[in-house]
């Protein structure tokens, strides 16, 4: 499947439009894994995928990294009501010692940035060596804060749209999509 192929019928009255096919995409992460591979060669990096979102990235960059690695798993959660503060509560790394270690945090989508801002400020204080990012999508935004740093791995920029599939949901619906699509408008 392609971009701008023909949305399968069951999801037609849910999603506008094919954005990434998953042949692009499956293209796409294998080439990362081998630039990520060419980075940290000996390193034995620790992938940090962000719930839910990146879960289906992550197992497939995963496989396609060509270095001895391990995975973790963190969930981010904002705290409502203090959006401007930017707060994030990170759980899932209890009992997981990540100092000296080299990290890449998995993002599914980085919009206006504070998020992942937010779990890379944090994983630094646990006494990462490095900590670097990885995001599949980010979205061209005007909404992007300045004081976020760029992200070092990006699979594909999108337009500023709500998008879903390859993990990214609306309402828990979508994530296994296997393509990436822009939702109709109250789907
Ligand atoms: P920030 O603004 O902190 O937001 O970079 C990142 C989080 O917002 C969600 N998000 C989306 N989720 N389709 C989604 O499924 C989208 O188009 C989208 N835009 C933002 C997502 O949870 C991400 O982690
Ligand atoms: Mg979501």
């Amino acid at each position: 499947m392609e971009a701008g192929d023909e949305v399968p019928a069951i999801w037609k009255d849910d999603v506008r439009e094919v954005l990434l096919g998953s042949a692009d995409i499956s293209a796409r992460v294998r080439q990362l894994g081998k630039e990520i591979s060419a980075a940290y060669g000996g390193l034995n990096p620790v992938m940090l995928p962000v719930l839910k979102g990146s879960y289906i990235f992550a197992a497939d960059l995963s496989r396609s990294l060509e270095i001895p690695h391990e995975i973790q798993f963190l969930r981010a959660r904002s705290y409502v009501g203090t959006e401007s503060s930017g707060d994030v509560s990170i759980s899932g790394l209890e009992g997981v010692d990540l100092r000296e270690r080299h990290v890449i945090v998995v993002e599914d989508i980085v919009d206006t940035g504070l998020t992942l801002k937010c779990i890379l400020k944090k994983i630094r204080a646990l006494g990462a060596i490095d900590v670097r990012s990885c995001t599949l999508l980010q979205k061209d935004t005007n909404r992007r804060r300045s004081d976020v740093p760029p992200v070092d791995y990006i699979a594909f920029h999108v337009q500023d749209e709500f998008v879903v599939g390859y993990g990214l949901d609306y309402n828990q619906r979508f994530r296994h999509l296997p393509f990436i699509g822009i939702l109709k408008p109250h789907a």
